[in-house]
């Protein structure tokens, strides 16, 4: 497989063409960024430990029977994906209270949802992702009614397999955003990544942030957790 042209550089990753049609190469950046962009910041080889973990998490989840992006680990920070125009809608699961839900509802972070909890965001920098609901997607056309059908339905059982090796890693899922795209047939499948920098982690023992949360809060060994994450999920799943 042949790297080409680069596509598109986004605060975490690159994408770049391939000699392959409708394939496309993903490389994974040790840059950080949090609060749209306004703090910034390196993570010693998170570029490494984020292509390997994404790789894990999307294995598992297409043996479970859900759709995504993913073709293969390539090497270091590069993974093979299927060329997808993505929804411009970010889906964020949640378990627990945690991040902008705790603030904005006056929750308490720890407090476990009765119910989980789903939200949509409009995919815009410029805006700073504000969250939208059904209507507005309707409303503006970023997905079809089907689709979201689909994308809820997904989002949702991804939830659960994810929250099932996770629980066996010694890892509460509190939340977690997804994002997700149309293939050149119109198949909404999963798409982005799956990492410590688009998940929050914690220690069901102790309660540690095991996530971004430690870069973007200073709470230091931030490169720790992240290998912590890693080492779990390969010693949970063999042959990952
Ligand atoms: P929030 O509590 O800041 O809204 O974040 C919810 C989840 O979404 C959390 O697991 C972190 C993840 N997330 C991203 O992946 N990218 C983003 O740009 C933001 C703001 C959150
Ligand atoms: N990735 C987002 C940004 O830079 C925010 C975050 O993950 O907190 O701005």
């Amino acid at each position: 497989m042949e790297k080409l042209e680069m596509l598109y550089e986004g605060k975490a990753k690159k994408i770049f063409k391939t000699n392959e049609a409708n394939v496309y190469l993903v490389e994974y950046k040790d840059d950080a960024t949090a609060f749209n962009g306004q703090k910034k910041g390196t993570i010693q080889s998170k570029g490494i430990m984020n292509n390997k973990i994404a790789s894990i998490f999307f294995k598992l989840l297409e043996e479970k029977g859900i759709k995504t992006h993913f073709i293969k680990h390539v090497d270091d920070r590069s993974m093979l994906v299927k060329a997808v125009q993505i929804v411009p809608v970010e889906v964020i699961v949640r378990n627990i209270a945690a991040g902008t839900l705790a603030k904005r509802l006056g929750l308490e972070e720890g407090t476990v949802m009765q119910k989980t909890v789903l939200e949509f965001c409009l995919k815009s920098d410029e805006l700073g992702d504000p969250m939208i609901n059904n209507y507005h997607i309707a409303a503006l056309d970023l997905a079809s009614e089907g689709e979201m059908e689909t994308i809820t339905k997904e989002a949702l059982k991804i939830n659960d397999i994810l929250r099932e090796v996770l629980d066996k890693c010694g890892i509460e899922l509190v939340d977690f955003k997804l994002e997700f795209g149309r293939t050149k047939d119109g198949e909404i499948i999963l798409a982005d990544e799956i990492s410590p920098d688009t998940c929050r982690f914690w220690d069901k023992t102790t309660k540690e942030k095991m996530d971004k949360d430690r870069f973007r809060r200073d709470l230091g060994k931030v490169e720790d957790a992240y290998q912590e994450v890693l080492r779990r999920l390969e010693e949970a799943i063999p042959n990952a």
